[in-house]
This record gives C-alpha cells, sequence and structure tokens, in this order.
C-alpha cells in the first residue's frame, strides 16, 4: 500500500468511533517496532518524525525506511506525519520530500518557544493549508500552548499557561481549513507531566468535551499523552537509571477523549522508556555483550509491545483492511472540488 494521507485515517477512525496512535520514530528500529505491531494487531498507522528527528535521521533515510515499511506491510495503512512543524518553510520542505501529512504548529513563533498571536497562527496555518491540500497533503494545526518541551521544540511550563479557547478553537478551524486540531489542556511532552495521578483541576477533560460540542465534525488531537506506566519507569531505575516519580496521562482518559472527538494520540516519551529500560538491562546483565544487536533487538520488542497495546487500548486494531487507500492525488482533487482549505 502506498503511503496515504492521514485525512484518511482520521475520517475512517471518526466513523468506526476508535482513536489512532501516532508514534515518533528516528530510526529503522523504531518504524519497525511500530510496523510489526501493526501488523500484529491489524492496525492502521500513523508515523511521525519532528524537526529533531529528521535532523537526526538526515530525513532522506527515514524517508526511505517509510517506503521500505509500505513495501513490506502492504496491508497497512501508513502515514508519514510531520510532528510540530515550526514555519510554512519547515512543512514546505516535508511535503516536497514525500511526507503525507504536516503539523503546522504556529501556536509558537517559528523559533519553537514563543507563544504567538493567534493572527500569526491563523495567517501561517492557513498558508500551509492552501500548500498541502494543493497535493493532497493532510494538515494538522494548533491552538492554545501544549507545556513541556520536546527535541528542543516547546514553551516549557506545565501546559495550563494557555489552554485551548473553544470559541478561538472553532475560530481557528473556520479560518484555516485544516483537518485535525491539537488542543492544549494540561498536558505536556516528555517523561514529567503530572505529579501525581492527573484529575481535572490539572488534566482538562472537561474543556476537551466542551470544544468537541462546538466543533463535532473536527478530529481534535492530543498531544504529550504518554502513560509514562510505572513499570516502564521501575525498569529503568532497577538497572542504573534515576528516573523522579512521575505521571503520565491514564489510558482511561485517552479513550474518555476518544468517546468526544480525539482521533489522534500522540505518543513518543512511552516508547523511550521502554527501549531504554531495555537496553539498561542487557547492559546491566550481560556487560561483557558489545554487538548492538544484543540490546536492539530486546529493545525494539520492548517498543512493539507498548505500540500493540496503545492499538488496542485506541480503538484502532482491527481496522487497517476496512478501506482502500485514496492516493495523495485523488486526495488533491478532492480538496480542490470543495475549495483548497475547506474542510
Ligand atoms: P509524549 O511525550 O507524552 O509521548 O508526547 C509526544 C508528543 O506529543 C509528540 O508530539
Amino acid at each position: 500500500m502506498p503511503l496515504v494521507s492521514m485525512r484518511q485515517l482520521l475520517d475512517e477512525a471518526a466513523k468506526g468511533g476508535y482513536g489512532v496512535g501516532a508514534f515518533n520514530v528516528n530510526n529503522m528500529e523504531q518504524i519497525q517496532a511500530i510496523m510489526e505491531a501493526a501488523r500484529e494487531t491489524k492496525s492502521p498507522v500513523i508515523i511521525q518524525a519532528s524537526r529533531g528527528a529528521r535532523s537526526y535521521s538526515q530525513d532522506k533515510f527515514l524517508y526511505h525506511l517509510m517506503l521500505a515499511a509500505a513495501e513490506l506491510y502492504p496491508e497497512i495503512p501508513l502515514v508519514m506525519h510531520l510532528d510540530h512543524g515550526n514555519s510554512v518553510e519547515t512543512c514546505k520542505s516535508a511535503i516536497d520530500l514525500g511526507f503525507t501529512s504536516v503539523m503546522m504548529d504556529g501556536s509558537l513563533m517559528p523559533d519553537g518557544k514563543t507563544p504567538s498571536s493567534f493572527e500569526y497562527n491563523v495567517d501561517a496555518t492557513r498558508q500551509v493549508v492552501e500548500m498541502a491540500h494543493a497535493k493532497g497533503v493532510t494538515v494538522e494545526g494548533e491552538i492554545g500552548v501544549l507545556g513541556g518541551i520536546e527535541d528542543g521544540h516547546g514553551a516549557g511550563g506545565t501546559g495550563l499557561e494557555h489552554v485551548t479557547d473553544p470559541d478561538q478553537a472553532a475560530e481557528f478551524v473556520e479560518k484555516t481549513g485544516v483537518d485535525a486540531l491539537a488542543i492544549a489542556i494540561g498536558t505536556s511532552h516528555g517523561a514529567y507531566k503530572f505529579s501525581r495521578k492527573p484529575d481535572g483541576a490539572v488534566l482538562k477533560m472537561d474543556r476537551l468535551i466542551e470544544i468537541h460540542k462546538k466543533i463535532p465534525h473536527v478530529h481534535l488531537v492530543m498531544h504529550g499523552s504518554s502513560s509514562v506506566p510505572k513499570d516502564l519507569q521501575d525498569i529503568i531505575n532497577q538497572y542504573g537509571g534515576s528516573l523522579k516519580p512521575t505521571w503520565g496521562v491514564p489510558v482511561e482518559e485517552i479513550q474518555l477523549g476518544i468517546r468526544n472527538g480525539v482521533r489522534k494520540i500522540n505518543v513518543d516519551t512511552d516508547n523511550r522508556l521502554a527501549i531504554t529500560g531495555a537496553i539498561r538491562k542487557v547492559f546491566t546483565e550481560t556487560p561483557e555483550k558489545f554487538d548492538p544487536r544484543d540490546y536492539l533487538k530486546p529493545a525494539r520488542e520492548a517498543m512493539k509491545k507498548v505500540v500493540a497495546e496503545r492499538m488496542k487500548q485506541f480503538g484502532q486494531a482491527g481496522h487497517a483492511g476496512d478501506y482502500s487507500p485514496i492516493s495523495i492525488s485523488e486526495m488533491a482533487k478532492k480538496y480542490s472540488a470543495q475549495g483548497v482549505g475547506v474542510r
């Protein structure tokens, strides 16, 4: 199956009432882990790369690995998505390379740190929508500002400083024509999201429900959605790591989100934890080993286990064969028939 547009995946997810995990990658083993989990659970897949991942891998490597994934797993609908594009130029370079979906994160200025104005966000996102839709590529926008920093991108903070306003979300979608909308409800990137199991004071699921009621036709995106499970923290600490106690987003809260319009769920940290724990274990238990495959194989397996579990929990499992792909050029025609940028 060729790489498909994210819009098609999310439209199908909305029809089926499920969510789709978007997993970050930097290398071959992570892509293999996701594809194996997808095959095992029969899941459609979104694989995403941040700017940091693109520069780490010289992004051509990643792109060709994605083509290999599409060739080796023809039964899996597969999206290649740019996570947190910081500017129109970054999104353009991803589209030129062959990404089938991009995020224009205009909630921050191009430095990837400073919160922007609403007008700037609308203007930059609208430009990306026009450019992307003309090629059949999907666009995710962001309104409100997430907490934390990932790969050098982020405003920092707890994620409660700029929680999304429902009226502004509706206006933003109307003015930009984005296909999917990331909202800020108190989540943040990274392992240190909450200092206790989150309740409504720090994780604003009520706000998410309000936004969904206001714009029920819009595919919502939850960023910073790793659950940071205690067992993965424990493995790292048992084998010489030193993570401080921390809490992530409980899976049942994500499932509540999925019942209220969330179609894409971003997960990176949980996989990083799984990989690091598995590698630390090999290093500690068999310090005489030095073949990278001795620790990369268990690392890949540990990530596959986490991804397969999330695919089942988000409900995407079993849906890979529900539909045939609409090509990107076909998507471009659909957008142009509606007027570029119109939902
Ligand atoms: P986590 O750090 O919670 O995995 O979030 C990743 C993310 O939102 C990537 O955009």
